[in-house]
């Protein structure tokens, strides 16, 4: 069936806010799923200052060494005075504690999982980990149990990482609720000049129902993936960062959303790209009016701002993602925070042109070719919907893909689904060959690391990666609403 036939009926089945009969789409459990969501409050309040990410302590005294305690599970928040809001965090914070390691720690985390009645696992989204600690679905901490999970950090990842929940149909989720943080890898020497300052955006959303509580998935959220009615940065909506006129700043920018594309752009400015998913890249990028941030996706930018005081916007443009069904939001920009520019001026710090060496993987002896695509289909008035990898759902029992360690090989993943897919592999980083858009091939403008590549609707992308893992581990679209539907396929490193 076509997709646009397709839409229309589901659309008349759940008559835009009606709640639905046992559907039976095969993949998903929509059963008394809504379509477009119930009551919601509209309004948060907005203009605190930027909330600092809280650090999680490290209890380990040898140097070297990081060891500490994350706990995911409830907590009441008020997100409006006055209403409490059961979310779900790591150690009582939304979003996680800011975890920070050197590169070359041993780093040692205990996980305990107090979210009543599911597994849960913490991955360590980007980072080059052993399959067994890094929070794959196959390897689910009970509800009510705990876990060690240890690895060492690699000499040259420092970067922008982060840490949420993987398991098995429950990461969408659980991610919702709140659990989500930010890893970030330091090297003892750093490029960029001190006074360009290091700022971490963690951006994420929420969407509440009127008494307080967090709304669940509608069929919109579990198609298109979670948008999520507030976007929240570290925290809070709309926040405000002040600073003097004139200032540098770095910042590292997260898309931590389940399923919410990012087009950001401070207003009135350039930013130019310093780093990607897996740290700096080989020389900076200067002249950015916009950047596009998938979900999952993070990137390091510096601003220069205006000499003048005043207030700057950092906000997100409209994207065309390839919507699926009704409740397509309008082309609108979005405020995601604002600067106050204020006080005497500061004079600028020029950027180096030169951020690290970045060794080419060199030429692929192996290649593997995935294709994301969706499903859709009525029969005897049950629907059929689906978002696949190479034409099947995930199962966990299954192995989709298989590497060599050490091999270095190129994945061309090719996009023949109605709309953008983020597309994630486990186990480290990889380089971006090409883009290949209607037969039109294009290099990626900067030479760095990435995790997370998002691929539109008809698009090749063409990476280089190399396993230094034996073990099994998860590729998928980072939209993680797909992702819990079985867009993710499992790779087999001997
Ligand atoms: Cu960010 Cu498979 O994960
Ligand atoms: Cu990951
Ligand atoms: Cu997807």
């Amino acid at each position: 069936m076509k997709r646009r036939t397709f839409l229309l009926a589901v659309t008349a089945l759940f008559g835009g806010s009606a709640l639905a009969k046992d559907m039976g789409m095969s993949g998903m459990n929509m059963t008394g799923m809504k379509m477009g969501g119930g009551k919601r409050i509209t309004e948060l309040p907005v203009g605190q200052s930027l909330p600092e990410l809280v650090r999680l302590s490290n209890s380990s005294k040898q140097a070297g060494v990081f060891e500490a305690i994350l706990e995911a599970g409830p907590t009441q928040v008020e997100f409006v005075k006055g209403i409490k809001t059961e979310v779900l965090t790591y150690n009582g914070t939304v979003p996680g504690q800011m975890i920070e390691v050197m590169e070359g720690d041993k780093f040692k985390v205990t996980f305990r999982n107090k979210i009543a009645g599911q597994d849960s696992t913490i991955h360590w989204h980007g980072l080059e980990v052993p399959p067994d600690q890094d929070g794959n679905p196959t390897h689910p901490v009970m509800s009510g149990q705990e876990r060690v999970y240890e690895f060492e950090i690699p000499q040259g990842s420092a970067g922008s990482y982060w840490y949420h929940p993987h398991p098995h149909g429950h990461t969408a989720e659980q991610s919702y609720r709140g659990l989500a943080g930010a890893f970030i890898v330091r090297a003892k020497s750093d490029p960029l000049p001190k006074e360009f300052g290091d700022i971490t955006l963690l951006i994420s959303s929420i969407s509440l129902n009127t008494d307080g509580s967090i709304a669940e998935n509608t069929m919109t959220d579990v198609m298109n993936g979670r948008e999520g009615d507030h976007v929240l940065v570290n925290g809070a909506k709309q926040p405000v960062l002040t600073l003097a006129p004139g200032t540098s700043r770095r910042f590292r920018l997260y898309n931590a959303t389940n399923g919410r594309f990012l087009k950001l752009s401070f207003e009135n400015h350039f930013m130019t790209l310093v780093g990607t998913d897996g740290g700096l890249i080989a020389a900076p990028v200067a002249g950015l009016k916009e950047l596009l941030l998938a979900p999952a996706e993070r990137a390091e930018v510096v601003v220069d701002f205006q000499k003048t005081p005043g207030a700057v916007k950092l906000v997100s443009l409209s994207h065309e993602r390839g919507w699926m069904g009704p409740n397509k939001p309008a082309n609108s920009t979005l405020t995601v925070m604002s600067m106050n520019l204020t006080g005497p001026a500061m004079a600028s710090t020029p950027l180096p042109t030169k951020l690290r060496d970045i060794t080419d993987l060199g030429a692929p002896t192996a290649t593997k070719q995935i294709e994301l695509s969706e499903t859709m289909g009525m029969a005897n008035g049950m629907m059929n919907m689906g978002f696949l990898i190479d034409g099947k759902r995930f199962d966990i029992n299954r192995v989709d893909q298989h590497s060599k360690l050490g091999e270095v090989e190129l994945w061309e993943n090719k996009n023949t689904s109605g709309m953008d897919h983020p597309f994630h592999i486990h186990g480290g980083q990889f380089q971006i060959v090409e883009r290949e858009l209607g037969g039109r091939k294009n290099p990626p403008v900067f030479i760095g690391w990435k995790d997370t590549v998002n691929i539109a609707n008809n698009e090749i992308i063409r990476v280089k990666m190399r396993q230094s893992f034996a073990g099994s581990r998860m590729y998928h679209c980072h939209i993680l609403e797909h992702e819990d539907a079985g867009m993710m396929g499992t790779l087999q490193v001997s």
